[in-house]
C-alpha cells in the first residue's frame, strides 16, 4: 500500500531513492515518482505504471541533488493518473510530500483547502502539502509546519517531506503506517521498509506513532508526539538483503513456488525456546483465536483444524477486518494468534491493538523481522522463508502451515514426530514439483477459456480449496470459489452445468470416500473434474498427482500443484503473475 523513501547525504539522492523504490515496489505499482532539491529548486518527475516503465519514460534516476524523496503508489484517493502520482507539491513548488496511508477527514480538509490553493490532483496527500505550506513561516523550521499540519489530519500516514526552504532536510512522521529511520555516516535514510536502504546501512530506529524525524546529512533528531526532542535507541539489523534475483525463472512467483521444499526446512529451524513459549501461551489461555487476512487466514483455518486434531484445542479464526466486532468476547484469558507474512497488514494490526486493549496476549507468526506486528507481540514465531516478491503468497503460506503444524504437535509433546514428517514431505514435494510443472501447464492451457471455477474439499483440505481459489482470482483474474464439498448441495450446485471445471481436492485421508461421493454429484450435472489425489480415480477427467504423506499433512502436498495451476493459468491468459492488477503485497490501509 504505497512505499515512501527519503534520503539526504552525499550520494545522488535519485540513485539511492530509485534503488530503494525497486525494493518497495511490492507495496504498490500504480505509479511512481521522485522529488529532489537542487540549487534551491524542487525537481520532480513522476508517471503512471510500474517503476521500470516510469523510469524508461521519465528518467527519474537522473534528477539532480543529494536530498530527495520517492514514492510507489497503490491508489486510494484518486484514480491511477499522472496528476495523482506522488510526490505532491504546494502552490509555490517549495514543498514535496510522499505519503503512505489514507486520510479519513479528506472531504472536510479538501473543502478547507480548495478555496485557498490550486489543487491539481484528487489525492488526500496533496492537501497535506498545502497544509504544510500554510504553516511554513519564514525562518521557522520545516518540522514545525509539518507538526502543525499533521494535527489537522485524521487517518493513517507515513509522511516524508522535503523543501527548498531547508534544502538538506527531510522531515518524516507516522501514524498507523510503518516508518524506519536508517542511520548512515554523513547520510541518513527514512523508509516504509528497511530493505529499501539496507545496502547502505543496517543501523535503524523503528518509529512509533506520533513521532517525527528531522534529518540532515550529519544530524538526526526525533520529536515525540508532544513535540519534545526524544532519545530512541537504534538497533543493528542482522537480516539478509532481499536479493531480487529470479535465478533462471521467468517470474518470482514460479521461483518462490519452487523454493517451497527448502522453505519447509527453514521454517522447521525454529528457536526451541520460542516454540516452547508459544505452546505455553496456548496452554495457559482459556480461548484461542486466530486473526489474519488473505492467504494467512487460510493458513490459520488449517491451523485451527490441527489444533483440534492434534491438541484437542478448540479455536476460532476471525478475519482481521471483522475482529473489532468480536471485541466483547476478548479478555485477559484470550490468546490471539496473529498470522501475517508482512507483519504490516493494517487490518491485522488494528485487531491486535483491540485485543491488547482488552488484555489479551498476542502470539504472532510473521516473516518480516522488525515488522510492526512482530514488535507488538508477546511471542513471535518467524517463517524464515526469505523475502517473497510475488504479490500472491506461495512459500510464505506454506511456511505458515509448517509453523502451525509444529505448534500443534508441540502442544501434544510430539514436535519431533512433526519435524521428521515435514522433512520427508520436503523431499517428496521436490519430486512432485518437477512432475507437475510438466503436467499442470497442459491442464491450465486446456481450461484457459473458462471463466468460472469451483474448488471443493472436505475437512482440513477445505481451507486449501479457499487458498487455491484465491490464487486463481488474484493472478488469473478468473472468478472462482473454494468451498466445502458438503455445502455444494445447499446452493452452489445450481451453478454447475455441462463442462463447468470443478477442482476436487481428494487425497487419501479421512475425507477421501466422502469427497468422491461429492465429485459424483457434480459430475452427474456435467462438471469437468480435475482431481487432485495420490490415487487415480475414474471420476477424474484430469488427474493431478500429489505425493502420499501421513494423515493431516495433505494440505502441504495439495496446495503446491494448485499454486502451479494458478500460475500457469495466469501465463495462459498473458498476464503478469508477479504484479496482479489492483493488488499489493503489504496492505497498510484498513
Ligand atoms: C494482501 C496480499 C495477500 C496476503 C494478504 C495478507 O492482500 O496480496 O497475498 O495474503 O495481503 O498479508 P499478510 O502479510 O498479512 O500475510
Amino acid at each position: 500500500m504505497c512505499g515512501v523513501i527519503g534520503y539526504t547525504g552525499k550520494q545522488s539522492a535519485a540513485t539511492v531513492i530509485m534503488d530503494g523504490l525497486a525494493r518497495l515496489e511490492y507495496r504498490g505499482y500504480d505509479s511512481a515518482g521522485v522529488a529532489t532539491v537542487f540549487n534551491g529548486d524542487l525537481h520532480l518527475k513522476k508517471g503512471v505504471g510500474k517503476l521500470e516503465e516510469v523510469e524508461a519514460a521519465c528518467l527519474l534516476s537522473r534528477l539532480p541533488g543529494n536530498t530527495g524523496i520517492g514514492h510507489v503508489r497503490w491508489a486510494t484517493h484518486g484514480g491511477v493518473t499522472m496528476e495523482n502520482a506522488h510526490p505532491h507539491v504546494d502552490c509555490l513548488n517549495y514543498i514535496a510530500v510522499a505519503h503512505n496511508g489514507i486520510l479519513e477527514n479528506y472531504q472536510k480538509l479538501r473543502r478547507r483547502v480548495v478555496s485557498r490553493h490550486k489543487l491539481v490532483s484528487e489525492t488526500d496527500t496533496e492537501l497535506i502539502a498545502h497544509l504544510i505550506e500554510e504553516y511554513l513561516v519564514p525562518g521557522a523550521p520545516l518540522e514545525q509546519a509539518v507538526t502543525k499540519a499533521v494535527k489537522e489530519i485524521k487517518g493513517t500516514y507515513a509522511l516524508v517531506v522535503t523543501s527548498t526552504v531547508e534544502p538538506n532536510k527531510i522531515v518524516a512522521t507516522r501514524c498507523g503506517s510503518p516508518l524506519v529511520l536508517g542511520l548512515g555516516k554523513g547520510e541518513n535514510f527514512i523508509s516504509s521498509d528497511f530493505q529499501a536502504f539496507l545496502p547502505y546501512t543496517r543501523e535503524v530506529v523503528f518509529l512509533d506513532d506520533g513521532e517525527t524525524v528531522v534529518m540532515t546529512p550529519g544530524k538526526v533528531h526525533i520529536l515525540s508526539a508532544s513535540g519534545k526532542k526524544t532519545r530512541k535507541d537504534s538497533v543493528v539489523l542482522d537480516v539478509d538483503l532481499a536479493v531480487r534475483e529470479k535465478n533462471g525463472f521467468d517470474y518470482f512467483m514460479l521461483k518462490e513456488i519452487f523454493e517451497q521444499p527448502q522453505a519447509i526446512l527453514s521454517a522447521i529451524n525454529q528457536e526451541k525456546s520460542a516454540l516452547k513459549k508459544a505452546a505455553n501461551l496456548v496452554n495457559n489461555s482459556q480461548s484461542v483465536v486466530f486473526t489474519a487476512c488473505g492467504s494467512s487466514r487460510y493458513a490459520s483455518l488449517i491451523g485451527r483444524y490441527m489444533f483440534s486434531k492434534i491438541a484437542h484445542r478448540f479455536s476460532d479464526v476471525i478475519i482481521s477486518s471483522e475482529f473489532c466486532y468480536f471485541g466483547d468476547s476478548v479478555d485477559e484469558n484470550t490468546l490471539v494468534i496473529a498470522v501475517s507474512q508482512s507483519g504490516e497488514t493494517a487490518d491485522v494490526i488494528e485487531g491486535v491493538i483491540e485485543a491488547q486493549s482488552r488484555g489479551a496476549k498476542i502470539l504472532s507468526i510473521v516473516n518480516t523481522i522488525g515488522s510492526t506486528l512482530a514488535r507488538m507481540s508477546d511471542c513471535v514465531l518467524y517463517l524464515n522463508c526469505g523475502t517473497e516478491f510475488g504479490v500472491a503468497a506461495t512459500k510464505s503460506f506454506l511456511s505458515e502451515l509448517v509453523i502451525l503444524y509444529l505448534l500443534s504437535f508441540s502442544l501434544a509433546g510430539r514436535q519431533e514426530e512433526a519435524e521428521e514428517e515435514l522433512k520427508r514431505i520436503s523431499e517428496l514435494m521436490d519430486e512432485n514439483l518437477r512432475l507437475n510443472n510438466d503436467e499442470v501447464p497442459k491442464a491450465a492451457l486446456k481450461l484457459a477459456g473458462h471463466d468460472k471455477f469451483y474448488y471443493i474439499a472436505r475437512g482440513i483440505n477445505f481451507a486449501v480449496a479457499g487458498e487455491a481459489s484465491l490464487k486463481l482470482k488474484e493472478i488469473a483474474y478468473v472468478h472462482s470459489e473454494g468451498m466445502s464439498a458438503g455445502e455444494l448441495k445447499h446452493g452452489t450446485l445450481a451453478l454447475v452445468e455441462e463442462g463447468t471445471p470443478v477442482i476436487a481436492i481428494a487425497p487419501c485421508d479421512d475425507t477421501h470416500e466422502h469427497i468422491l461421493s461429492n465429485i459424483s454429484e457434480v459430475k452427474a450435472r456435467g462438471a469437468y473434474i480435475i482431481g487432485l489425489s495420490d490415487k487415480p480415480d475414474k471420476l477424474f477427467d484430469i488427474h493431478i498427482e500429489i505425493p502420499r504423506v501421513n494423515e493431516y499433512y495433505y494440505p502441504l502436498a495439495c496446495i503446491v500443484p494448485l499454486q502451479l495451476f494458478a500460475f500457469h493459468s495466469s501465463i495462459a491468459r498473458s498476464l503478469d503473475p508477479d504484479r496482479p492488477r489492483n493488488l499489493a503485497k503489504s496492505v497498510t490501509v484498513t
